[in-house]
């Protein structure tokens, strides 16, 4: 066994993924044409010629409008179940994915549709592929605040559908801290808390203070310039921080993939994991991902174990889904490490 069927066949935890950015070409295509909506593309290669991006800034000037095919409940639970087939095709046991009902609430679509389309499809993974998967409503900082307040108030009443409150979208301009009022009373509500610090970004070390030290997220994503702040670093440590890193998205929002710091931050014990972001425009799922970092960065099967190992201790599942796949997981490595 090589190395990439290792990889290909090991265990994988997910918890870096946007929902909307799973939508590929031929769903895109086959959804515009089931609402009517004039896309301008008619094509596979029309639509994938529009993949082009040097910056977050460009990759969700993409990203947003492509959106306007999502219409229905139905269309929403049909993205997800896309994904979760993909996914359980590729062994991943347990996904937490993002969505931004924001984008979808501006375009009336009624939050409760968003929400229940996306959580349909949950509970059909977990019927039909066995995959345990929750639902992280990002908060789209770009938006105006009271757009993110009425989709907060909103979540307030979906507590069994939504097990956590992320933050996306366009960092430049638009700190944490202006949506800390909405972390708090998420947080006291019962819902477990993530930020995107994205990759060199302008005031990254500013906003990483601000999540650390001030909103106190449970785990932030991408979040890998740390390394610029010692302090920082040394916090993120003593509370065993997980960063959910996405290598192949780091090449196309900079460019640079970060291999040799999510390595280095790897092999000195903090919980970093690997996850695809927006895998249907950047061309990686999650076996593509952990490819792409252990060709860039040398890792060792050991390596590939323990990134599984952090992400479902960094995971919000449940204590029966946590001992299920840590016990996939060793008997994986028990099975196949071996053979390399
Ligand atoms: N929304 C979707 N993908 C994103 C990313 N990589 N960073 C910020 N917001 C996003
Ligand atoms: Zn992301």
């Amino acid at each position: 066994m090589d190395l990439a069927a290792f990889t290909a066949a090991l265990p994988k935890c997910e918890l870096h993924l946007h929902l909307e950015g799973t939508l590929e070409p031929e769903l895109k295509l086959e959804l515009a044409r089931r609402n009517g909506v004039d896309i301008g593309q008619r094509t596979v290669e029309e639509v994938r010629a529009t993949y082009a991006f040097d910056s977050l800034a460009s990759f969700l000037a993409v990203y947003y409008p492509a959106m306007d095919v999502l219409v229905t409940r139905r269309d929403f639970h049909d993205l997800a179940m896309a994904y979760f087939r993909k996914a359980a095709s590729q062994n991943v046991l347990h996904a937490e994915v993002f969505f931004d009902p924001q984008v979808h609430v501006a375009r009336g679509v009624p939050f409760a549709d968003v929400v229940g389309g996306y959580h349909d499809a949950v509970l059909q993974a977990q019927r039909e592929l066995g995959l345990s998967a929750a639902l992280i409503l990002c908060i789209v900082r770009d938006m105006p605040v009271e757009s993110a307040e009425a989709v907060i108030e909103a979540v307030m009443g979906f507590r069994e559908e939504v097990v956590g409150i992320g933050l996306d979208s366009d960092e430049r301009g638009n700190p944490p801290a202006r949506f800390a009022h909405l972390f708090a009373r998420a947080r006291a509500a019962g819902f477990k808390l993530t930020a995107h610090c994205d990759v060199d970004q302008e005031d990254s070390t500013e906003h990483l203070r601000q999540v650390l030290e001030d909103i106190r997220v449970d785990r932030i994503d991408h979040g890998t310039n740390v390394v610029d702040d010692p302090r920082l670093l040394q916090l993120l440590r003593e509370r065993g921080t997980g960063l959910t890193c996405c290598p192949i998205s780091n090449s196309f929002v900079t460019d640079d993939s970060k291999a040799p710091v999510i390595a280095q931050l790897l092999r000195s014990g903090v919980r970093v994991t690997v996850n695809s972001d927006d895998p249907a425009y950047f061309g990686g799922y999650v076996t593509e991902n952990l490819i792409a970092l252990t060709r860039q960065a040398g890792l060792g099967p050991d390596e590939l174990i323990q990134l599984q190992r952090n992400a479902i201790e960094i995971s919000w599942a449940d204590e029966e889904v946590r001992e299920r796949f840590l016990g996939e997981l060793d008997a994986y490595e028990a099975l196949a490490a071996p053979d390399l």
